[in-house]
């Protein structure tokens, strides 16, 4: 493995010639904890004078905007990063990471099993993730009506494809909404549903507030808001804060680097009750650190949100020197791990459940 970094270095300093990679990235684990400290003490001086540089660098306004800045880059990045995912099968298969979403669903609700059921999803892309939730809803409602919002015609085609392929959504009226969140909850809507989620979908909305604030006043008093998220904890989110503390401008919240601690801020502020459970997954990050690997470099852009980071030399240091200090290093691979955490929203009424 640490022949790939070499090599990985040698070209990289050929290119930029840049002893200070080599500094960070070769030397040891000790050094690497020494080079983080470094690095967060003049963080902190910066903030003590007041003084925090501000990156003036040609990439500066794409940063953590990645699906907004680029979506021809958004998806291939999306599925570099799925494919990076370990965890049984991967992020798709059996035993993988749409079983945990499903997993965190609740399955019980204050309404008749015999009537139906009414679901909305958020930002379903090809409906992996929703396809588990409603088959969890059917083993005990015997009718769900299914409102998908998706900005996403192929997305939106995919899904098709596979509920005409899946026996098992038989029991669903699905409704297709080829729309964003704001294009849909723009228009008074008066149905209200039991169920409304957003798997890792609120990264992409335009107004997160607002957002969660549309989605409430959707939910029967009964219901539940499923929302899941990285949490504001684990490397790759250290690695994105760092990332956003040295090159991001304005407001965090504005940018696809949100957090359920952003939504959970939110709910606490409008006296929201919710519980959460949290899942951990790892993503295999040894592309990132290969000369000339497309899938490396999508990765890279998932990981920050940002497009095409490699072609900023100073950028894509700060994450590779990042990822090297917070990853381990199993038999070939070298692995990033990041939390997710599912936030369980709830009305009033489903408290007596
Ligand atoms: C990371 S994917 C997640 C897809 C799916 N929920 C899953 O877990 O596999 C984000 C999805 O959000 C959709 N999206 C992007 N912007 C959106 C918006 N403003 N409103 C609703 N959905 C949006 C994208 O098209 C994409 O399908």
């Amino acid at each position: 493995m640490s022949a790939i970094i070499t090599a990985y270095l040698r070209t990289y300093q050929r290119r930029h010639r840049r002893d200070t990679l080599e500094t960070t990235l070769t030397t040891g684990i000790r050094s690497c904890k020494d080079s983080r400290k470094s690095t967060m003490a003049s963080y902190s001086k910066e903030r003590l004078r007041g003084t925090k540089k501000t990156y003036s660098g040609k990439g500066m306004v794409k940063v953590g905007r990645l699906l907004s800045i680029s979506p021809v880059r958004y998806w291939p990045s999306f599925r570099a990063f799925l494919a990076a995912v370990e965890m049984g099968g991967g992020a798709r298969g059996d035993n993988n990471l749409y079983q945990t979403f499903g997993s965190k669903v609740p399955d019980t609700f204050l309404h008749e099993a015999e009537s139906e059921l009414r679901v909305l999803g958020i930002g379903s892309g090809s409906g992996e993730a929703d396809s588990i939730i409603l088959k969890k809803l059917l083993q005990r409602h015997k009718r769900v009506y299914n409102r998908v919002v998706e900005p996403s015609g192929e997305m939106i085609e995919r899904f098709k494809t596979l509920v005409r392929e899946d026996t098992g959504l038989r029991g669903v009226t699905f409704d297709w909404r080829h729309q964003t969140d704001e294009e849909y909850f723009r228009k008074k809507i008066n149905t209200q549903f039991h169920l409304l989620h957003a798997v890792h979908v609120l990264y992409c909305v335009e107004d997160l507030h607002a957002t969660l604030r549309n989605m409430w006043e959707q939910l029967e008093d009964t219901g539940y808001m499923f929302i899941i998220l990285e949490a504001d904890k684990g490397n790759v989110w250290k690695m994105r804060e760092k990332f956003w503390e040295r090159f991001g401008q304005g407001d965090r919240l504005k940018s696809s680097l949100r957090t359920t601690g952003d939504v959970k801020q939110w709910l606490d502020t409008m006296g929201i009750s919710y519980v959460t459970s949290e899942y951990e997954i790892n993503i295999d990050v040894t592309e990132c650190f290969k000369e000339n690997s497309e899938a490396g470099r999508q990765l890279l852009d998932f990981l920050t949100q940002t497009p095409y980071i490699t072609n900023d030399p100073e950028m894509q240091t700060m994450v590779l020197e990042n990822i090297r200090c917070n990853a381990s290093v199993v038999g070939e691979k070298i692995l990033l791990k990041q939390i997710g955490e599912a936030v369980i929203a709830f009305k009033k009424g489903a408290e007596k459940n």
